[in-house]
């Protein structure tokens, strides 16, 4: 008789646990939907070198060493805004990215739910070989830049916000003897280093699970 009842209380025990467990996974599996994050995304739409504009013979635009730049920042978050620190982008010419040929600053700001952001900038470029580039563009089929963004992010959830992640991203650009980048579509600015914005979630609910089993 008491075995049976040991028993019962066994079973009560086990299944009253159970329920604990699937409940606080499923609040553990919430909780990381909400506090899920994703970086923005940086892209180039448009990239112009008047000088390399093989058809624009004034000696004005041949001594112009500017470079016209469109930046898209995309936050794709439909609940949770973003906050940049400054953003750095830095132009390379060619494969050597050992020397910058110019720097600018697009200083910090908050981007809203699902928002986008377009910063046209112009940039005056130094240390470039102007004439092999522009032989380039002329008889090679084009002219390759680089581009490097880098910044630090904080998300906001709600009313607040989270630590800040380094969001560092670049991408090649080629422009041709327009002057203009090659691709006709935005260029997207992707990291060098393979990373996993869900990684934090992800090690919290396997931390909340771990815990309770
Ligand atoms: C290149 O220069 C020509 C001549 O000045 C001009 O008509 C053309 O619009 C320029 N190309 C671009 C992409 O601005
Ligand atoms: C070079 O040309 C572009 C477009 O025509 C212009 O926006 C820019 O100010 C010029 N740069 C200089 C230094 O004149
Ligand atoms: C951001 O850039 C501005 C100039 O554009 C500078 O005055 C400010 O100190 C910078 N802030 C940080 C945190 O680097
Ligand atoms: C320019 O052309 C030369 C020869 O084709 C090539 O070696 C070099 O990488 C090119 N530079 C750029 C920046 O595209
Ligand atoms: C890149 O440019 C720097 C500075 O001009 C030079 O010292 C270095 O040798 C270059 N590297 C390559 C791979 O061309
Ligand atoms: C870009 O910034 C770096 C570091 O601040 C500096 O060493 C370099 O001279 C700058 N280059 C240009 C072209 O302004
Ligand atoms: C250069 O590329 C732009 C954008 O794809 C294109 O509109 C233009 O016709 C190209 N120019 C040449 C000379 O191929």
């Amino acid at each position: 008789m008491s075995g049976n009842g040991e028993g019962r209380c066994w079973d009560l025990c086990v299944s009253k646990c159970c329920r604990f467990i699937i409940t606080s996974g499923f609040a553990a599996l919430f909780l990381w939907l909400a506090l899920r994050t994703s970086k923005p995304t940086c892209s180039i739409q448009d990239f112009y070198v008047p000088i390399l504009n093989k058809t624009d013979h004034s000696a004005i635009t041949r001594n112009n060493h500017s470079i016209l730049f469109d930046l898209k920042l995309d936050n794709e978050m439909k609940e949770k805004g973003v906050h940049y620190d400054n953003i750095s982008l830095t132009f390379f010419y060619g494969p050597n990215t050992s020397l910058p040929i110019a720097n600018y600053t697009v200083p910090g700001f908050y981007q809203g739910h699902g928002k986008k952001a377009r910063k046209k900038l112009v940039v005056e470029a130094h240390g470039l070989p102007w004439e092999s580039a522009f032989n380039n563009v002329s008889y090679g089929p084009m002219s390759i830049f680089r581009v490097g963004l880098s910044t630090k992010v904080r998300f906001r959830i709600v009313f607040w916000y989270t630590k800040r992640h380094n969001l560092v991203v670049e991408a090649n650009v080629e422009v041709n003897e327009s002057g203009k980048k090659v691709n006709k579509k935005g260029i997207k600015l992707k990291s060098g280093s393979p990373e996993c914005g869900c990684y934090l979630g992800l090690s919290l609910f396997s931390i909340v699970l771990v815990a309770l089993l």
